[in-house]
C-alpha cells in the first residue's frame, strides 16, 4: 500500500495524493466526479486550447462544464503564446476553476509542430513566461511535463527547477520522453532527481497498472504522490483501493451512473461516444468481449445502450442450487 496523505497546492488542500491524469476524450465532468467519489485527490479536465477559449463553441463548452458537485476544479490549458495563456488563465470563462494546469507533455505531432505541449520542453524561457503569466490569475498553477523530448537527452531536474522558480505550485512528471509516446519503462531516476531538486509537491506519473506499480513508483521516485491515467479507465476502483475510500458500488453501477450523469448534462451523441469508450476500457482485462464491443458500437440510442451495459456488466444475484 502507498502512504496516502493530503497534498497542499498553493492554498488548496487535495484530500489524497493519488491523482487522476488528464485524458483527452475521457476526463469529462462525469468521470471526474466518479474519480472524486472513489478517492482521487484531484482530477483535471482534458487539455483545453487557450486559443479556442475566445470562441464560444460547443466543444470547448463541453470541456469546461462543471458544477458545484466537483469540489476542487482543475483545468488544463494547452498553448504556446505566453500572452494568450495568461489571458486564458485570467479569463472569466475559467472563473469557476480553482487550479490552472499547464500542458507541457502532449507529444502529438500537430501539437508539437505548433510549439505547444511537449515542444515547450525545448524552450525553457517561453515555458517559464507561460507559468509566470498564468500565475497572474492569482490561482495555484501546476505543470504537467515529460522528462525531455528525445530519450538520449533527459533533464527532468532542470525542468522541475524552472517550474518552481517560475512560481509553479505543484508539478506532475510523466516519466517518459516525447519520443517514447505512451510506451516503455518510465525513468524513475529522472523523476527522483526532479523530486530532489525542488521543494514544491512532485507527482509521479506513467505506467502504473497495478497497486504494486503504484507502490514502486512512490518508493523509487520519492514523489509526494502519484498520478494514474489509463489504469484509472480500466479499473476506476483503483482509487478506492489505494486511498482506502470505501464504496459499495460495482462496475455495472458505476457505468450505469456515468451514462445517466452524462446524459443529464451532455447530448446523446456525446454520451454514447463517451460510454462506448469507457465501457470498452473497463472490459480490457476480460476475455471474449468482441461481441460486446460490436454491440456497443452498433447500438443507436441510449435505451439500447442501457440494455447492452446490463448484458456486459450486470452480474446479478447469486442463485443457490
Ligand atoms: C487517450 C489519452 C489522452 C490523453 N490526454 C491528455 C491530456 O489531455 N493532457 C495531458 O496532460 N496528458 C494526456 N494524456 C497523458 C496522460 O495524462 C498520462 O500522462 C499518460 O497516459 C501516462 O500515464 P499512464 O501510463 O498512467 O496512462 C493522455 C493519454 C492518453 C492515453
Amino acid at each position: 500500500m502507498i502512504k496516502c496523505k493530503p497534498i497542499r497546492v498553493g492554498g488548496i488542500l487535495l484530500p489524497t495524493n493519488v491523482l487522476m491524469a488528464p485524458l483527452a476524450g475521457y476526463t469529462c465532468y462525469p468521470f471526474r466526479i466518479l474519480c472524486q467519489e472513489l478517492g482521487a485527490g484531484l482530477c483535471f479536465t482534458e487539455m483545453v486550447s487557450a486559443n479556442a477559449l475566445k470562441y464560444k463553441d460547443k466543444a470547448t463548452e463541453q470541456l469546461l462544464f462543471t458544477t458545484s458537485e466537483e469540489k476542487i476544479k482543475a483545468v488544463q490549458l494547452l498553448g504556446s503564446d505566453p500572452a494568450v495563456m495568461e489571458r486564458a488563465a485570467c479569463s472569466e470563462r475559467l472563473s469557476e476553476f480553482d487550479i490552472i494546469d499547464i500542458n507541457m507533455g502532449c507529444p502529438v505531432p500537430n501539437v508539437f509542430k505548433s510549439g505547444e505541449g511537449s515542444a515547450l520542453l525545448g524552450d525553457l524561457r517561453k515555458a517559464s513566461a507561460i507559468i509566470r503569466g498564468c500565475k497572474r490569475s492569482g490561482k495555484p498553477v501546476t505543470v504537467k511535463f515529460r522528462i525531455g523530448i528525445k530519450e538520449d537527452y533527459l533533464y527532468a531536474a532542470e525542468l522541475a527547477k524552472m517550474c518552481e522558480d517560475s512560481g509553479a505550485d505543484m508539478i506532475s512528471i510523466h516519466g517518459r520522453s516525447r519520443s517514447m509516446m505512451y510506451e516503455g519503462i518510465p525513468y524513475y531516476d529522472q523523476m527522483e532527481q526532479a523530486k530532489s531538486a525542488v521543494s514544491i509537491p512532485v507527482i509521479a506519473n506513467g505506467g502504473i497498472f497495478s497497486e504494486e506499480e503504484a507502490s514502486y513508483m512512490m518508493e523509487a521516485t520519492g514523489a509526494d504522490g502519484i498520478m494514474i491515467g489509463r489504469y484509472g479507465l480500466q479499473d476506476p476502483f483503483v482509487f478506492s483501493r489505494l486511498t482506502g475510500k470505501k464504496t459499495d458500488k460495482d462496475k455495472y453501477r458505476i457505468i450505469s451512473e456515468q451514462l445517466e450523469l452524462t446524459s443529464r448534462y451532455y447530448d446523446e451523441t456525446y454520451t454514447m461516444t463517451y460510454i462506448r469508450k469507457l465501457a470498452s476500457y473497463c472490459m480490457k482485462k476480460r476475455q471474449g468481449t468482441k461481441q460486446y464491443k460490436l454491440k456497443l458500437y452498433q447500438c443507436g440510442n441510449l435505451a439500447e445502450m442501457r440494455e447492452i451495459i446490463k448484458d456486459i456488466f450486470y452480474e446479478g444475484e447469486e442463485i443457490e442450487s
